[in-house]
């Protein structure tokens, strides 16, 4: 049975940077993201009749590094529920692969949900964020639509580690948008720089020591869609996980100057009275989250900065759907 599914990015606003578990991808502090409706992966999956899984990647035969990590995620379900098919995998991003524009988490999500259709393994949203959870730790938010928290759990063996939805995509209107400054691949994945940040930074329990409030302050910001309260939370969360990448030996830097320049540009709007705020993940490239009153008016100004390559707007996307 060959099913089609289409998975949206999300972009966390308290972020999982840090893990118990490096296998497992069990984090050591829950996270909160938005679900965007304008970056996905689309994965078409059917049983290949054949002694070997086929997988393509953007139109092309998968890299071998690619292909081994998805046919080890295949082999996840394979061996749980005893199946013996092999698969032909198709999958594509809309946009690039690792800038740090979460192309593992729409990635993982697409493919865990499109496994669990053609085995007919009837997986809860639950189980299959666990899944892509093992896949990549931010694709176990992108099972759902709307603001999701994915709740570290206290289990050694992750059962408990899942994400959930907090509410769902047309409970609050608002926008992101993201402001790609570079589109190349990344030198340092986020798996190896927050291992390496755990391992180096003196600020890492500083990091943790303080994600309870702001967890508190992002979730009740977004049940009381209160942009400021989530903004301003999001912007020092953003700051601080970022501190303690520059603070790891050696130091992880993802910034270029326009990412500099976008964060200052984000500064002026603010005291023009145009609200918004900004956020950054394992890359350059910055996310900006505000009103859709303000569009054109941060459209405009963020394009005036230069170095920077293209924006994309998003309203907050729905969940991993059968297409
Ligand atoms: C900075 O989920 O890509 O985007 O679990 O090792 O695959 P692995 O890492 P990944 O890390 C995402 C890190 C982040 C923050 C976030 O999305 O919460």
């Amino acid at each position: 049975m060959k099913v089609t599914v289409k998975a949206n990015t999300n972009i966390a606003l308290v972020k999982y940077w840090g893990k118990k578990d490096e296998n497992l991808k069990i984090p050591l502090n829950n996270s909160i993201s938005m679900t965007l409706d304008k970056l996905y992966t689309i994965t078409t999956s059917d049983i290949f009749d054949n002694d070997h899984d086929q997988v393509i990647f953007n139109n092309k035969d998968a890299s071998e590094i690619s292909k081994n990590k998805i046919i080890k995620f295949v082999d996840l379900f394979r061996n749980e529920y005893k199946r013996k098919e092999k698969l032909i995998i198709k999958t594509e991003n809309n946009f690039p692969t690792a800038s740090g524009l979460a192309s593992s988490a729409s990635g993982f999500a697409a493919l865990a949900k499109s496994i669990n259709e053609v085995f007919e393994l009837n997986l809860s949203d639950i189980e299959l964020s666990k899944y892509a959870r093992i896949g990549s730790g931010s694709a176990c938010r992108s099972i759902y639509g709307g603001f999701v928290e994915w709740q570290k759990g206290n289990r050694d063996n992750g059962e408990d580690s899942y994400a959930i939805q907090l509410v769902k995509e047309n409970y609050w209107d608002i926008r992101m948008m993201v402001v790609i400054i570079d589109d190349k691949q990344k030198d340092k994945s986020s798996t190896d720089g927050m291992k390496e940040t755990v391992e180096t930074s003196p600020f890492y329990p500083a990091w943790l020591d303080t994600i309870e409030n702001d967890l508190n302050n992002v979730r009740q910001g977004i049940l009381d869609k209160d942009l400021e309260k989530v903004g301003i939370t999001m912007e020092h969360n953003c700051l601080k996980m970022h501190s303690t990448m520059f603070t790891t030996r050696p130091a992880i830097i993802y910034w270029k100057p326009a990412t500099l320049a976008v964060i200052n540009k984000v500064y002026e709007l603010r005291k023009l009275g145009v609200e918004c705020y900004f956020t950054i993940d394992a890359g350059p490239n910055v996310k900006i989250l505000y009103d859709q009153n303000n569009s054109e008016k941060i459209k405009k100004e963020i394009m005036s900065v230069s170095d920077i390559t293209n924006l994309i707007e998003c309203k907050v996307g729905s969940s991993a759907l059968i297409i």
